[in-house]
């Protein structure tokens, strides 16, 4: 089939190449040109394991093309997937869709045949039936439909999620838009991938709720962190014990630094803004607290930094691993770890970062840390080490060796993923968050 995705940022560029690789014919639009020359160039525009080459093997099959003209992309196209950002508004909890209506404005001016524009982007309930009324008000000679098509990927795993999704979800209004769907993703509905179909408003809902509960099942963990620092208990503990039920179970459940990224935390506050426009506030009240425990782990794990190093940042050096908001993903948005060494810089501390990905996007973001390019180079001389983000990097240190490099060897980690008897048999004292006090 003849596609177009209109939006080559995480998720759009990820979903074209995916697209491609399944046997599609795809030509993918973004209006940022350095973003266009560079996929075009068989080079990405963010780490995410195994997209480089993905890519250059389907620029090879010549089935994928990238483009900033929209007419481009979007002529000849019987779908067009749209993938642009729902970034939050400035001053205000809601979603900015304006990237998502200047989208299906430019399809629906380009299309030179008769299509169906799906929106994969996360946008508040109630976007996909607007676009619709609109589109039936627009005067387009061709038949375009609307569909919306949610995207459950998560960076870092993201090509796997493309091409291996646990659930498809195609909000329709008709059976030939469920039939187009199901075309596009045949390959995958033939492997067995679940799908379901349901009407526009549940297909937009499905995402945010998603997104609503494993951000509320973050911030249950990290609430009881909160509870087990108070009566010197160990959270890491507390959280196995409760993972063995399988009714609970044991993903989503380790308490630390919290959420962060360009999806969780921005969704779970337009989906409480939405609800709040709906008259449905009340039932998403519990939104707002499960966002202030999550921002109040970042402010404990700065406390917990200060108090460490003497009750004062002023004249002390900490090294900070990991900038990115997760594990194998350059992506910086909304990141804890860069809020938390943000933070500690701004109280006075000589602030060094490494992380193995994202040191560039960090630096766009906050120009005044120092970075370094070796975990090792950053935490030279340190007062404090901050683990921040858990790349498995860190996590394989020799903490024997690395005693040596640092001034005093004391380590936050704000992820509770080291083992503590190890590292404390090396001579260091180790601070976690809701794990009482420290090792030695
Ligand atoms: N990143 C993820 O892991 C993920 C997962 C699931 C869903 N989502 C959702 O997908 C959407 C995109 O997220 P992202 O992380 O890829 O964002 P992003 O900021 O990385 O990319 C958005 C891209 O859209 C482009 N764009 C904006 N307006 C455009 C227009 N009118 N025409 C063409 N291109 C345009 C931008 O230049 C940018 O490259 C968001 O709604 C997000 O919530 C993201």
């Amino acid at each position: 089939m003849k596609l177009s995705v209109i939006g080559t940022g995480y998720l759009g560029a990820v979903h074209a190449v995916c697209m491609a690789h399944l046997g599609h014919e795809v030509v993918a639009y973004d209006t940022d040109a350095a973003k266009i020359a560079m996929l075009s160039a068989g080079s990405s525009p963010f780490y995410e394991p195994g997209f480089d080459e993905l890519l250059g093997a389907v620029l090879a099959t010549g089935r994928l093309r990238f483009t900033q003209s929209a007419d481009e992309a979007v002529s000849g196209a019987s779908v067009h997937f749209v993938c642009v950002g729902t970034p939050q508004l400035a001053g205000s909890d809601a979603a900015d869709v304006r990237y998502v209506d200047s989208a299906f404005k430019a399809v629906v001016a380009s299309a030179d045949c008769d299509g169906l524009i799906v929106g994969k982007s996360t946008v508040p309930v109630g976007t996909a039936q607007r676009l619709a009324a609109e589109l039936a008000e627009a005067s387009s000679p061709h038949a375009l439909e609307i569909a919306w098509n949610p995207e459950f990927l998560r960076e870092g795993k993201a090509i796997e999620d493309t091409l291996r999704p646990d659930r498809l979800v195609f909000g329709v209004t008709s059976e030939h838009a469920e039939k187009t769907l199901r075309q596009v993703y045949g390959s995958l509905i033939d492997a067995g991938t679940p799908h379901l179909t349901s009407d526009l408003a549940t297909s937009e809902l499905v995402k945010v709720a998603a997104n609503a509960f494993l951000a509320t099942k973050i911030s249950f963990i990290n609430a009881m962190a909160e509870v087990c620092d108070v009566v010197d208990a160990d959270v890491v503990l507390l959280s196995r014990a409760l993972g063995y039920d399988d009714r609970i179970g044991s993903r989503f459940l380790n308490a630390g630094l919290g959420f962060g990224g360009g999806c969780l935390p921005k969704d779970i506050r337009a989906f409480s803004a939405r609800a709040g426009e709906l008259g449905a506030s009340d039932a998403l009240r519990f939104l707002h607290e499960v966002d202030k425990i999550n921002v109040r782990q970042r402010e404990k794990a700065v406390a917990a930094a200060r108090s460490i190093v003497g009750g004062d940042f002023l004249g002390k050096s900490v090294a900070v691993l990991g900038a990115a908001f997760k594990p194998n993903s350059d992506d910086v948005r909304d990141s804890p770890a860069l809020n938390v060494a943000a933070a500690m810089h701004l109280m006075g501390a000589d602030v060094r970062v490494h992380d193995p990905k994202a040191i560039a996007n960090a630096r766009k973001r906050f120009p005044t840390l120092s970075y370094f390019d070796t975990a090792e180079d950053a935490c030279r001389n340190a007062d404090l080490t901050v683990l921040a983000t858990e790349w498995d990097e860190y996590l394989s240190i020799e903490p024997a060796s690395f005693r040596s490099v640092v001034r005093v060897p004391r380590l936050l980690d704000t992820r509770n993923v080291l083992d503590r008897q190890y590292w404390s048999d090396a001579g260091w004292q180790l601070f976690g968050l809701g794990r009482g006090g420290p090792t030695a």
